[in-house]
């Protein structure tokens, strides 16, 4: 038996190391059973030996981390040598590629091995980590590694391949410094029109995107900036590329289309001009001197307002072509995105849809585009929706490499100051069944290449983490991150085991600890989708806007096309065939039939499919709107649940953590009765029918601020009107900027009660708030949540900027005087919309 001589010193650099989660799931903290622990000093080998001495070799790179991890979890600091005697093996954690291990040391047999792929064998005190390529052995390295720090050191014998070989991370940074969609703080690539100096951060990330077995990033912004292309960024990426490298990570590189114009001083960018082919051939030859190992190139063309071939009458083809071509020595590949569509489109044009955009801009060219590109296709028709079917485009492009876009990134899902779990989102569209021909045709199996036999395929995610600790915003949501690249390495993980590893990782051991983040992870999709958009219709966020809080008519009577058509009398998108956009006839015929006939069409893509009545009745018996109003109703609720759970973990995860992530629970679960309010009061207005059960604009326990008596504030209307109770708020006007509101609660039984205020946080300011029971303080606020949750919401008293704070367990006797005090700051208002006293357990 050996015991930990480093285990103290380790215990307590774990108790002094901050949990501010910039290690994320690699922690490597301490077991803490010492049953385990002892396991894993009975069976640790007493030497690590990497078949590759070079310091920027992955596999040199694994034995660093190899010896971190075991120092860390076990306590116990193992010497890396480069070499070994075969007889030495048997008390050896060895790790090198195929080829190095066959050298000399054993045999496996490649044949077993995908690239990028590995063989994890332990046994007994003998650790063998063997990569088809180097990178496969640091993945194996990681693997090793992630198994010691969850308590488990059985024997294993396997061999891990990859599904797909584009397993790649998009960041939509821009060369300023700021990240399009991103909710972390600034950009860990770029700052001031170039790389940062500094690439610390890079490392870590990269550090992180390996043990997920991420091979490329692409670290500049879709909407991407001809300048990235300059000598000084050429050399900038070579930068980011060479810290990479390490890791078995390289690096490709987004374009902007008119960079021969915009950056060449060319007087076209036609991909079909023999000087735009050459300034190409040029850059890409310059790109790959100073990157030899560079992934690709990375291409959003006519969308959104991007220049592309289309300007030229050239095809996508054409353009994608072009950049195949000028990779193709380097083996390079074209990630060539399939998210263009018009967004001046005619709404008043009942079969014009988006969704069809994709299939109408790509079928006609299967066949065209050269063997090393991808056509990247989000996984929606759309955009990142709470809920949309399965990309028709998936199944009509047979002969054409393609892999499905996801985001990690929130963009429509809160962005991290809500939290959601997506993977069981991800999961449903990758086994999706497109029935193409009549064969099983999974979306995983298309994407991998297996299904149409293309020679590439797989995953891109949209990352966007920043410079923020907890690299995304919220710490809950490194599980997302963590879950996205396992699976693009094996879609058929559980995204419940996927969780709890991530957690064991991330958190420790404690079954109370797994139990309640799995408890909350799990319940955040369905919760979410219950307080946003139901059935289909999707997020209902302001799409013309910041894409956070609730706008449902934002949505329609403009040219981006995520239309709802909602009437008086009706709502959804009509896709059938027969009547419609004939979107749903863009799916194989079998999955074509379900979709195109409303009986067979699942509730939940109801309003995707369909134009119904608002009392159209569901399978569940419910109608349309009761189902809006129920579906908000029951989201708000569970939201409430999802502070109250994690306060359990109080003392049993650090404090940094708890705190931070209990901070944004609260935050949605009262931003989430925001959602419920304001999506029920728009259709409630619109379709003029009753909530059955009575509570849509009927609130009891709420106090309407333009109640009170008011000194320096007056009545505001907020936009849209029903992001405000009544569809009226009240701001500070007074030109000393204080205002005053006072109520004596002459209706309020004396009790205990929550208090609950609800306010407007605008970006542009700090108000103050005070609040005051019978002239004793009750609660002190700022409105600056922009600090604390390091997210720009709107500078509008609106949907993205309505919040609410409350305080729990207040003495209240009847005839209280309640008084809040509103200080202005910059363009903050101290806008307030209700207070409301709430008998505990119940909501307002
Ligand atoms: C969405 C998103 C944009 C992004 C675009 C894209 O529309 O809001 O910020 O540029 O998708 O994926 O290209």
């Amino acid at each position: 038996m050996r015991v930990s001589s480093l285990r103290l010193l380790a215990l307590c650099a774990g108790l002094v190391s901050a949990e501010n989660g910039i290690n994320g799931w690699l922690r490597y903290a301490p077991l803490s059973d010492d049953k385990i622990l002892q396991q894993g000093l009975d069976t640790l080998p007493s030497v690590i030996v990497t078949l590759n001495s070079t310091k920027t070799s992955p596999v040199y790179t694994a034995g660093k981390e190899l010896q971190a991890g075991i120092l860390g979890v076990i306590g116990e600091s193992l010497n890396i040598t480069h070499q070994t005697e075969p007889a030495a093996q048997s008390s050896s954690i060895l790790v090198g590629t195929a080829a190095a291990y066959n050298a000399g040391y054993g045999t496996v047999d490649i044949s077993k091995f995908a690239p990028d792929g590995f063989w994890l064998s332990i046994q007994k005190g003998s650790v063998k980590i063997v990569g088809q390529n180097e990178r496969g052995a640091l993945y194996g390295a990681f693997e090793y590694l992630s198994r010691i720090s969850r308590g488990n050191f059985s024997d294993v014998d396997l061999i891990s391949n990859p599904d797909a070989p584009i397993r790649w991370v998009n960041q939509w940074d821009n060369l300023d410094g700021s990240i399009e969609r991103g909710y972390a703080g600034r950009s860990i690539f770029f700052w001031n029109g170039t790389v940062v100096q500094d690439l610390t951060r890079v490392a870590q990330y990269a550090r992180l995107l390996a043990s997920i077995r991420i091979n490329a990033i692409v670290p500049n912004n879709v909407n991407a900036n001809a300048n990235s292309l300059n000598n000084e960024n050429i050399e900038g990426l070579g930068r980011i590329a060479d810290v990479l490298r390490p890791y078995g990570i390289q690096v490709g590189l987004s374009l902007n289309f008119a960079s021969p114009q915009l950056l060449g001083g060319l007087s076209t960018f036609d991909p079909l001009e023999p000087s735009v082919v050459s300034w190409w051939t040029e850059k890409t030859a310059l790109l790959y001197k100073r990157i030899p190992d560079l992934a690709g190139y990375l291409v959003k063309a006519n969308s959104e307002g991007q220049p592309g071939p289309l300007t030229y009458n050239r095809t996508l083809a054409d353009g994608a072509n072009l950049f195949a071509k000028a990779v193709k020595p380097y083996g390079g590949v074209v990630l060539f995105r399939a998210f263009v569509y018009d967004h001046h489109a005619d709404w008043n044009v009942w079969t014009n849809d988006r969704a069809n955009a994709a299939v109408q801009f790509f079928k006609h060219l299967d066949g065209e585009f050269l063997d090393n590109i991808v056509v990247q296709i989000k996984y929606g028709a759309i955009d990142f929706q709470i809920r949309e079917p399965a990309n028709p485009l998936f199944a009509n492009i047979p002969k054409t490499n393609k892999a499905i876009e996801l985001q990690i990134t929130q963009e429509y899902l809160g962005q991290q100051s809500h939290f959601v779990y997506i993977p069981p989102l991800w999961k449903e569209i990758l086994d999706f069944d497109m029935r193409a021909d009549s064969k099983p045709s999974l979306v995983r199996d298309i994407v991998a290449g297996r299904r149409y036999n293309n020679t590439l395929g797989g995953y891109a995610g949209v990352v966007n983490v920043g410079t923020n600790t907890s690299w995304l915003g919220h710490h809950l949501a490194m599980s997302n991150l963590y879950a996205y690249g396992l699976l693009a390495w094996d879609p058929t993980l559980s995204s419940e085991d996927l969780l709890h590893d991530w957690t064991r990782l991330t958190f420790g051991p404690d079954p109370v600890v797994l139990k309640t983040v799995s408890d909350i992870s799990l319940a955040t999709l369905p919760t979410y989708e219950n307080y946003s958009g139901n059935l289909g219709i999707q997020t209902l966020t302001d799409i013309l806007y910041t894409h956070f809080g609730p706008n449902p008519a934002s949505q329609d009577n403009n040219g981006w096309g995520q239309w709802t058509r909602a009437t008086a009398t009706h709502i959804g998108m009509d896709r059938t065939v027969k009547n419609g956009t004939g979107n749903a006839g863009q799916y194989p015929p079998e999955v074509a039939a379900i979709f195109e006939n409303i009986e067979t069409t699942p509730d939940d893509l109801l309003l995707w499919f369909h134009h119904v009545p608002y009392t159209h009745r569901l399978k569940s018996g419910k109608t349309v709107i009761q189902h809006f109003y129920d579906a908000h109703y029951e989201g708000a609720k569970t939201a409430q649940t999802f502070p109250r759970q994690w306060e359990a973990l109080r003392n049993k995860v650090d404090v940094e953590r708890f705190t931070e992530v209990l901070f944004r629970l609260t935050y949605q679960a009262g931003h989430s009765i925001v959602w419920r309010d304001s999506i029920n009061n728009f259709y409630h207005n619109l379709s003029r029918i009753d909530d059955e059960h009575g509570r849509v604009g009927n609130h009891p326990h709420r106090i309407e601020a333009e109640r009170l008596s008011l000194k320096g504030y007056s009545l505001v209307k907020a936009n849209p009107l029903e992001t405000a109770s009544n569809f009226t708020a009240v701001a500070v006007t007074a030109t000393d900027g204080l205002g005053e509101a006072v109520i004596k609660l002459d209706d309020v039984k004396s009790g205990t009660y929550d208090v609950a205020f609800a306010y407007y946080d605008v970006i542009g300011g700090r108000a103050h708030y005070g609040a005051f029971l019978n002239g004793e303080p009750l609660l002190e606020w700022i409105g600056d949540l922009e600090d604390k949750l390091g997210h720009a919401f709107s500078n509008k008293i609106d949907g993205h900027s309505a919040t609410r704070v409350t305080v729990k367990g207040v003495e209240i006797q009847k005839g209280d005087e309640l008084k809040i005090i509103g200080v202005v700051d910059g363009i903050e208002t101290a806008a307030l919309d209700y207070v409301a006293i709430i008998p505990p357990g119940e909501l307002d």
